[in-house]
């Protein structure tokens, strides 16, 4: 029996309507469609997007993810009454969206101003088995009186990013009383996106179309016996011209085979295809945690649901953007999130989509060696912001200081480019994991001596040393530093691993590797000073400090900011997130565990906390270090960033990073699991809430699955070559067996 997953929303309420619309979204990474309600309300934000589709709003503003024209509206009238939530009287109402199936679902007892009563199921999804398709259906039940039912629907070209239209409505038809059919270009990338929708009912009702202000829409009307229910179905496509299933058509054409292929396949019939698609996918990937709380499996469940619909695996060209496909926030753009936080579980579970990844930036390789000359370096400074075209898409103002009217520049673009040394990083991971020596000798190569080139020629001389200056490393609130411990780090990395995999692959370069050995022999290193810290940066240590406590209470708010401005926070020892935490994550080999512990100490209680990525991060080092308790609770406040009880803690789409990290934090953090080579490593650090943590491991040609309880350890080999196990510092050996089980008291194989 597959056991249950769902995400529920038990009552109706305004406040919550944006947050619920992005966790409760459904997309299959070509196509996100938020979870707005059928019926309209002022307060929610409808949205449906496709990975790469983005348009400028004006000459010289970065590019906006498009709001496509929306298909999951309904207005229904019920004896001339408009159904609402906020008329009437709400008996009962209940939202889930299944995770096992994809399936949106929300039953509603209504009660009309008059006292006649309606049952409505809503259902929806996104097909994972056909990209394109948009099912979804209505089902009315007036419980105690005939009653005319009037449903309006269709394809609804009004919806904007926060204002700006970006499409050219171009052409909406009817075809044979049937197909609504609407035609759309993107006002500056030039894009065309077509949407096609057809509506059947249950019983026969009187049928018109209509054709207004952007809207094209179907309206049809029943005479609704007492105690039946009445079904309206609906099947939307989308089709744009950036599409690699076209073959040869246009748009408009493929959205009408696709529909003809549909007729005669019921919602029902469309939904188990999509369902049996989400099944593999749980079967494959399922992170099974045994915890007295099970609020922790249903993170982890809505965690790896997100993970799935935010990948647009079906094309190297998209990349995934901090919110996914859920929402506008960021624009839909792509950060570091991608490589750092969201790549490893597709590594790790399904490597094909890790390298897809990374043919992204690859593809946009060219464009990052133009950034790096623009701004008078070599190699390819990769943008902090990127989408479609690979150019920089950071917006150059943040908002505006109302009390002065001055607009604050975002300096990410200029200075935050550990971005560069980020994406060599995941390079050199998915290498490591999968031997892809195909990808590595060709496009990996190619990555890592551009991003390493770039490193030298950004680095300067300093008191006979080379310095990294004037940088922003992963905390935000420290802008314009020399020498951010993490960027150093990550930049010598990027070099000596572009001249390892030189090496590898016979690549020669003299020049290259000359200057890039004498880069490697005088980068500066912040190393741990006497009371073992490493200077987040050459200043930081000796800035003055604040009480953050009432900061940190309300972590996510980024309320600091309006208390100081940027540049007060700028000179005191305040970090937004991660950042020396972040390189004791990444490299755990270098630094003794004890100036690791002491780090982590240190800068965690001048950290607020105040971006996503930060939380998840801290439990996986604070679980290294013998931290069970704390880790955990680190975990669970990354969980709450989306799943927790803020009204507007995800308005603007689901924190991508943060539940990328939460399977991180599973992983490396409590399952404590590292390779080296042909060897697994596991010291697990359960929390004492856990009592079983099962999780599968695709690594090198092998497919693991691991079973951790608090005295055993259980690794199963479903195919591949063994690899060494060390458990605890102790090994176990395979011979020849396909699953071993090692006691965690004896450290013993059995
Ligand atoms: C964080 C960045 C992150 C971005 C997108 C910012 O608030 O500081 O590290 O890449 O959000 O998630």
């Amino acid at each position: 029996m597959t056991r249950e997953r769902i995400l529920r929303e038990q009552h109706f309420d305004l406040n919550f309507i944006k947050k619920y619309e992005s966790l409760m979204a459904q997309g299959n990474g070509y196509l996100g469609l938020r979870a707005s309600h059928e019926e309209a309300y002022t307060e929610q934000t409808r949205g449906m997007y496709t990975a790469g589709i983005y348009n400028r709003p004006m000459e010289g503003e970065s590019a906006d993810l498009v709001n496509f024209p929306d298909v999951a509206g309904f207005r229904i009238k019920i004896d001339g009454t408009l159904f609402s939530l906020l008329a009437g009287e709400v008996r009962s109402y209940e939202r889930e969206l299944d995770l096992s199936t994809g399936e949106l679902r929300r039953e509603i007892l209504w009660r009309k101003s008059d006292g006649a009563e309606f049952r409505f199921l809503f259902r929806r999804f996104v097909s994972k088995d056909d990209l394109h398709l948009v099912a979804s259906e209505v089902r009315v039940t007036s419980l105690d009186r005939e009653a005319r039912i009037e449903v309006v629907t269709g394809i609804d070209a009004q919806q904007t990013n926060h204002g700006s239209q970006h499409l050219i409505e171009k052409e909406v038809r009817v075809l044979d009383e049937d197909v609504m059919l609407g035609t759309y270009r993107t006002s500056q990338s030039g894009h065309t996106a077509a949407l096609a929708a057809t509506v059947a009912g249950s019983a026969a009702g009187k049928e018109s179309f209509a054709a207004k202000n952007r809207q094209l829409v179907m309206s049809v009307k029943v005479e609704a016996a007492a105690g039946e229910p009445y079904v309206f179905e609906k099947k939307a496509v989308v089709y744009t011209s950036l599409d690699r299933d076209l073959d040869g058509r246009t748009p408009e054409a493929a959205c009408l085979d696709a529909l003809a292929g549909y007729a005669g396949k019921d919602y029902g019939t469309l939904l188990r295809n999509s369902a049996a698609k989400w099944t593999a996918f749980w079967r494959d990937k399922e992170v099974l945690i045994s915890s007295a709380d099970p609020f922790d499996q249903l993170a982890l469940d809505f965690a790896l649901y997100h993970l799935e619909i935010m990948t647009p695996a079906h094309d190297e060209r998209f990349g995934v953007g901090a919110k996914g496909l859920t929402g506008e926030g960021y624009k839909g753009h792509v950060f570091w999130d991608a490589e750092m936080f969201i790549l490893p579980f597709h590594l790790l579970t399904e490597p094909r989509k890790a390298r897809q990844l990374l043919r992204y930036r690859y593809l946009k390789l060219e464009q990052a060696q133009e950034k790096a000359a623009r701004n008078g370096y070599e190699g390819a400074l990769f943008p902090w912001e990127s989408a479609l075209t690979g150019e920089e898409e950071t917006p150059e103002f943040a908002a505006i200081n109302i009390r002065t009217g001055d607009r604050q520049r975002i300096s990410s673009a200029v200075a935050e480019h550990h971005i560069v040394a980020d994406i060599a990083f995941a390079t050199v991971q998915y290498y490591l994991h999968t031997g892809d020596e195909e990808f590595m000798k060709t496009e990996g190569l190619a990555l890592l001596m551009e991003t390493g080139r770039f490193w030298m020629s950004r680095a300067s001389e300093r008191d006979g040393r080379l310095v990294l200056e004037d940088v922003i490393g992963p905390d935000e609130y420290t802008e314009h530093v020399d020498n951010n411990a993490f960027t150093n780090y990550m930049a010598r990395y990027n070099v000596e691993q572009a001249l390892r995999y030189m090496e590898q692959f016979g690549a020669e370069d003299e020049a290259y590797r000359d200057r890039a050995e004498a880069f490697l022999e005088r980068l500066y290193l912040p190393v741990p000073d006497a009371a073992g810290l490493i200077p987040q940066d050459d200043t930081f240590l000796s800035l003055p400090e604040i009480d953050l406590s009432a900061y940190k209470e309300n972590q996510g708010s980024q309320g600091i900011l309006l208390d100081y401005s940027r540049q007060e926070v700028n000179r005191m020892q305040i970090l937004k997130q991660a950042d020396v935490v972040m390189l004791l994550y990444l490299f755990p080999d270098q630094f003794p565990l004890e100036v690791i512990a002491e780090n982590l100490a240190y800068y965690e209680a001048r950290t607020i906390h105040d971006s996503s990525l930060s939380k998840a991060v801290h439990a996986i080092v604070a679980a290294r270090c013998g931290e069970e308790e704390l880790a955990y609770r680190f975990f669970r406040e990354a969980c709450l960033i989306d799943l927790g009880p803020k009204p507007d803690s995800s308005d603007e789409g689901i924190h991508g990073a943060s539940l990328g990290a939460l399977w991180l934090a599973t992983v490396f953090g409590f399952a404590n699991v590292s390779f080296e080579g042909d060897c697994i490593r596991l010291d697990p650090k359960l929390p004492k809430e856990w009592s079983e943590l099962t999780f599968p491991l695709r690594y090198r040609g092998r497919h693991l699955e691991i079973s951790i309880s608090r005295s055993r350890i259980r690794i199963i080999r479903h195919s591949g070559p063994e690899l060494h196990v060390k458990v605890s510092g102790s090994e176990a050996e395979w011979n020849g067996r396909t699953e071993i089980s090692i006691d965690l008291f004896r450290k013993k194989a059995e």
